[in-house]
């Protein structure tokens, strides 16, 4: 009996996400587009242009500058890097001058610095860019020229094709990659191409076939479009939120954090919001002359530990206050939880004063860990009134839990899930949960 029952809850669990085992959290690391676009020029830009020596060098950053162990992993090829021609086979090759050695020499040289290589394709004539696209009828042959290359993720756009063909295409893709045995993550860029909402999009579809989607407009380098798209993801969450879970994500797009646009507040607010989001965690900058504070922010392990909670629940917007102060929260697991309060004001720090009852936390005490000052605020009841004070376009992170209310011997009393993966300082302590998590709403 039990056997079957622990049978049939696999089989549910198997069917709610891509059965491809992957990306249980949000997928993390590096990818081109945002910053180095379609940049093809490497006579006049050998530095930035699209070619493997970009990709090599930031496989190199990743690897030594603390990147990997932090979880980003994933060096990902946007547009711009094939021929403009496919070879005598009908298959698609990198442009021989910028990848002389081509992908699977690139995707091995990743490998053996224990990352993963993504590439991009386009179901459509072309891709947005120009380069060759992937019709119906080069489906297989294109998954399979990336297996054989050892590929670990696509990224499949949707730029000059029509709904029918995305309709077949995207599930087709999906097929052909599961039917090459590599495990290879799959983003659609689908429902960015229908507006990105049901009738149009059947994100019940896209969870069983693609591990991520994009699901609106591309990020640019600035505070206006990262405001766009957060507006966008929470003015919709009753749609969206309940489709995010381990295997399949929705993709705010890109981490701008480090390039042109962003303050160091803005850049605390995207990386906050991304991670209440259950967004994936993909920069687009340069990781070779990336500021401290960028790289601070980048590689805060408790904004980490957050947007890669095993529960994989996405949070959602609790409050926009007339003061412009608006409250985001996400469930973690083992009863934490995470806050963000953001100001949209632009005068002056902004003291915000609430109480966790009043954010629909259940009686019970509780501590709460600052995300980005690393102090720790003990004794909190939820009846208990604070402030806080946050900066114009910036935010306040809390990671919140309840606090024990006597030590057990055998526990160290630290929190065992951030403890374990992202080894905090040990002046930190976290209780193990005793009170009810607040429900999700
Ligand atoms: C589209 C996508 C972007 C990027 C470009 C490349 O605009 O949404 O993320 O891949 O195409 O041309």
């Amino acid at each position: 009996y039990w056997e079957l029952l622990i049978f049939l809850l696999a089989l549910t669990a198997a069917t709610s996400a891509l059965d491809n085992g992957l990306m249980r959290t949000p997928p993390m690391g590096w990818m081109s587009w945002e910053r180095f676009r379609c940049n093809v020029n490497c006579e006049n830009d050998p530095k930035n242009c699209i070619s493997e020596n970009l990709f090599r060098d930031m496989a190199d950053r990743l690897a030594e500058d603390g990147w990997k162990e932090m979880g980003y992993d994933h060096v990902m090829i946007d547009d711009c890097w094939s021929s403009m021609l496919r070879d005598k086979d009908g298959r698609l090759q990198p442009d021989p001058q910028r990848f002389p050695g081509g992908i699977a020499k690139l995707a091995r040289y990743l490998h053996d610095r224990g990352l993963k290589l993504g590439i991009y394709g386009d179901l459509g004539t072309h891709t947005c860019g120009g380069y060759p696209g992937t019709t119906l009828d080069k489906i297989e042959t294109d998954a399979q020229t990336f297996a054989s290359w050892g590929v670990d993720f696509l990224k499949l756009d949707g730029c000059y094709s029509n709904e029918e063909d995305q309709q077949k295409g995207y599930p087709l893709m999906s097929k052909a990659l599961n039917a090459t045995g590599r495990p290879i993550g799959y983003s659609c860029s689908w429902p960015a191409y229908r507006g990105g909402l049901p009738p149009s999009v059947n994100y019940t579809l896209l969870g069983e076939i693609c591990n991520l989607w994009r699901n609106y407009d591309d990020i640019q380098d600035s505070w206006n479009s990262v405001q766009d798209i957060t507006d966008w993801f929470f003015d919709n969450q009753e749609i969206l939120q309940p489709e995010a879970g381990p295997g399949r994500w929705n993709d705010p797009d890109m981490l701008i954090i480090g390039n042109f646009g962003l303050s160091v507040d803005q850049s605390r607010s995207q990386m906050a919001l991304w991670a209440i989001m259950a967004a994936p965690l993909i920069m687009s900058n340069n990781l070779r002359t990336l500021s401290s504070e960028a790289r601070a922010i980048l590689q805060n392990r408790a904004a980490i530990a957050i947007n890669q909670d095993p529960m994989g629940v996405q949070g959602r917007r609790l409050l926009q206050e007339r003061s412009l102060i608006e409250v985001y929260w996400r469930p973690l697991s083992q009863s934490a939880s995470a806050l963000v309060f953001l100001s949209r004001r632009q005068d002056m720090p902004y003291q915000y004063h609430t109480s966790l009852a009043k954010l629909n936390y259940t009686a019970g005490s509780y501590e709460a860990y600052d995300v980005f000052t690393g102090k720790t605020l003990s004794g909190l009841s939820a009846t208990t009134e604070f402030t806080v004070s946050i900066n114009p376009s910036g935010v306040v992170m809390w990671y919140v839990y309840p606090k024990m209310h006597y030590e057990d011997p055998q526990d160290d009393g630290r929190y065992p899930y951030i403890r374990q993966k992202y080894r905090m300082s040990s002046s930190l302590h976290f209780h193990k949960p005793r009170v009810v998590p607040p429900s999700l709403l």
